[in-house]
């Protein structure tokens, strides 16, 4: 039914609907945030090209429906204008990606490198073809063509959503949690530039982005159960899905005792960004990029943590229990896992499968489940991109 009042959602009519004001507070209070989550806002503008009757037929339809089936029906023009006053409601509406227009420093000479015809992308697109881990359903080539602008591949775009349907007010509570729950004092060390289109704001005189606080939280959550800063040992650390690197240039930075940091990807564009970008942040002698057909090389080396943040939940259900086979064989005793999605992997569109069944299969049992914001219930609901951390270790 919502599908096909979606559909219709071109030719329903404006007035009659609730408030704006009632809208977001049936949004935002009173209910968990996966009940919120559950609700739908319809919205939807007038047609020049329906009847008039056709047109009273829908709004009394829809006004019918909206009470009995739980979803409040808006017009687009008041949808916008409570996205104008409250741009962290736009993750309740279906609404077109509209990305920002990328901002920030470019390195000199980087358009020579970064370009989609570079010999060495070529290369990687031949050798990743066919492979059993490149059946994508949310990286496609189109898919990543369209939406990766390649110099500014730290903008908004589908490695790390940028403030998109955030206010800066969330970036500060944000930043203010990292620095009050940061046991590892990683806030004062690492730093941000805007390089490549990241969105800084400014907090107290710091740049942060949330590349920066993310990776933060992550490696706190971390080292309170994997010895990253332990003056004894090193540790080896395998990256699934590392995007352009920014996990690994923020723990190679803030953790001495990370031996090798290892990044593998089945997408070409992102083993070769990495490559570059790890360059450009001068950690390649701690960091190694590991093209797809070159992982099973893997397994004579140690290597103690593996890390997937919002990976496996954009890949089908068998092309990450390829991934768990490969991890059993390379023996990696702890698997690190964030996502928003639970642990779920993407087989179609809407469709989506648990695969915890399959972590366990591979010998891992949970550890840890905790959310991203641990120490804040008022940032679960409303901080920087919540989402879950999941931690197993291999009986
Ligand atoms: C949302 S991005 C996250 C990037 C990075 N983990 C981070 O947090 O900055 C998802 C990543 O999953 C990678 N990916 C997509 N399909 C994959 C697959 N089949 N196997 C491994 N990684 C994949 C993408 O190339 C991308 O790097």
């Amino acid at each position: 039914m919502i599908k096909l009042l979606r559909r219709l959602g071109k030719v329903s009519q404006t007035s009659g609907f609730q408030r704006p004001e009632a809208v977001a507070s049936s949004l935002t209070s009173g209910c968990t945030d996966a009940e919120r989550r559950a609700q739908y806002v319809l919205f939807a503008g007038t047609s020049g090209g329906m009847s008039a009757r056709v047109r009273k037929i829908t709004k009394d339809i829809l006004a019918l429906s909206q009470n009995c089936l739980g979803f409040t029906a808006i017009s687009t023009r008041t949808r916008d204008r409570l996205l104008a006053d409250a741009p962290n409601l736009s993750r309740y509406f279906f609404l077109v990606e509209r990305p920002k227009h990328p901002i920030g420093k470019l390195p000199d000479g980087c358009h020579t490198v970064l370009r989609a015809d570079h010999p060495d992308l070529q290369d990687l697109r031949r050798r990743y073809a066919n492979h059993p881990a490149t059946e994508h359903i949310q990286w496609s080539r189109q898919d990543v063509e369209t939406r990766l602008d390649l110099p500014y591949f730290r903008a908004d775009n589908s490695y790390v959503f940028q403030s998109r349907a955030y206010s800066p007010l969330v970036f500060y509570a944000t930043a203010a949690y990292v620095e009050k729950t940061d046991k590892a004092d990683l806030f004062q060390v690492l730093e941000e530039d805007n390089y490549f289109g990241a969105e800084t704001f400014d907090f107290h005189g710091k740049l942060v982005s949330r590349d920066l606080l993310d990776s933060i939280i992550e490696l706190n959550f971390l080292a309170a159960y994997v010895p990253l800063f332990s003056e004894s040992r090193s540790i080896n650390v395998l990256d699934i899905g590392a995007g352009y690197g920014r996990l690994a240039h923020r723990m190679t930075a803030a953790c001495p005792n990370v031996g090798k940091y290892f990044c593998t990807d089945a997408v070409p564009e992102s083993t070769f960004l990495s490559q570059y970008y790890l360059a450009f942040r001068n950690v390649l002698d701690r960091c190694a990029v590991v093209p797809l057909d070159k992982v099973t090389e893997l397994r004579s080396i140690p290597i103690e943590l593996a890390i997937n943040v919002h990976s496996f939940t954009e890949c089908r259900g068998r092309v990450v229990a390829w991934w768990l086979e490969e991890l059993s064989a390379i023996k990696i005793p702890w698997l690190f896992i964030e996502t928003d999605f639970g642990l779920t992997s993407r087989d179609g569109y809407g469709v989506r499968n648990d695969f915890r069944e399959k972590i366990e299969e591979s010998g891992y049992r949970l550890i840890v489940q905790q959310p991203k914001f641990a120490q804040s219930q008022i940032l679960r609901d409303h901080g920087l991109y919540p989402s879950e951390f999941y931690l197993f270790r291999q009986t």
